[in-house]
């Protein structure tokens, strides 16, 4: 019995301290001290096999032994838990002095911040938005819009052409004819949207944004056109922003006009933006020709109208100083970044 008790001290004192987490530790606690099978626990019960006479100092050396063994898990025990909190601690701990790692922000495009800012100013005014389709008849996008087949009119504009009669609309201004098939006067709509021509340059794309202006009541007059004109003009570019209106030619319009505005860059003295002009062209417009109010069922005699068209990259152009269309498509996010808020 006695070497037994020594061999467990030994076997004890041997392990103790090569465990390194309180698990580990419990198990190892369980070879001895264990209720039922533990090798203290079992010398307890082999106690009523030893002679009475030798059984109290049995029985004492065997409790001395697990009150030892008692003792020493319960300190080892305390020494891993401080061991494994130190080690959370260490693994958990912040380096708040360390710098932060940046995050990237996304941004509208500045084609999508120009149509916006355009969106507003119209809505301000009380235009109603009107989403047409990039797929156009021939009727909607020429013939109503009083441009016959063999008007010259149409080689102004380039036409991807899908199937005979339907094409990729060139221009929203087929918006104005669904709005007045649809709807009667007073009207008073904006229609955004992407437009399709064969033509690329450093000014040109073969797609492109629009923003198209139709108002039809009774007594509209240039001067209408002539008034909004100037307050959107001073709101997108600045106050002190003049416009001008030049003769042109819209077989959908008569009279038809150029808008230019005063160069903002210069104040209309002279410049680069302007080619020494002092004048930059940004829309056209005019008073709607009868005959498309009439392919419409609106009297002419009645009522009266002005559109206006003008191409939104355009516009992000001369307001940002880009210099060439592809870099509004080429998403390069470098360029991108520029436009972040
Ligand atoms: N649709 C014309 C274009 O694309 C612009 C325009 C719209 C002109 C409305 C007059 C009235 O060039």
């Amino acid at each position: 019995m006695k070497e037994q008790l020594s061999e467990i001290r030994r076997e004890i004192e041997e392990k103790i301290h090569t465990f390194d987490s309180s698990r580990s530790l419990y198990e190892f606690r369980k070879i001895f001290l264990d209720n039922k099978e533990g090798k203290i626990s079992l010398l307890m019960k082999g106690l009523k096999d030893v002679p009475k006479e030798e059984r109290p100092a049995v029985g004492k050396s065997i409790n001395e032994v697990k009150e030892w063994a008692l003792s020493l898990f319960e300190e080892t025990d305390r020494e891993i838990h401080k061991l494994e909190l130190e080690r959370k601690i260490a693994s958990e701990a912040v380096d708040v002095t360390e710098p932060a790692v940046k995050t990237r922000r996304g941004g509208l495009h500045p084609n999508t911040l120009v149509q916006n800012e355009l969106i507003d100013i119209f809505a301000s005014m009380g235009f109603e938005i009107f989403e047409g389709s990039e797929i156009e008849t021939d009727y909607y996008n020429f013939t109503a819009l009083n441009t016959p087949e063999d008007h010259p009119a149409r080689d102004m504009q380039d036409t991807f052409y899908l199937s005979p009669g339907f094409l990729l609309r060139t221009q929203t201004s087929a918006g104005q004819i669904h709005v007045m098939e649809k709807s009667r006067p007073p009207i008073k709509i904006l229609s955004p949207g992407k437009v399709f021509r064969s033509d690329d340059d450093a000014t040109h794309s073969p797609m492109f944004s629009q923003m198209e202006g139709l108002v039809v009541d009774r007594g509209i007059s240039v001067c209408d056109l002539q008034g909004m004109l100037d307050l959107f003009s001073q709101k997108i570019f600045g106050q002190g922003v003049k416009t001008r209106l030049r003769p042109s030619y819209f077989p959908f319009t008569e009279p038809s006009v150029e808008v230019d505005v005063s160069c903002f860059e210069c104040g209309g003295k002279g410049c680069k933006l302007c080619k020494g002009t002092g004048w930059i062209e940004v829309l056209g417009a005019g008073m709607v020709n009868r005959h498309v109010l009439e392919n419409c069922g609106i009297d002419p005699e009645e009522y009266t109208g002005f559109a206006f068209g003008m191409g939104v990259e355009r516009i992000a152009m001369l307001k940002y100083g880009i210099n060439n269309i592809k870099t509004l498509f080429e998403s390069d996010t470098r360029f991108a970044e520029q436009f972040a808020d």
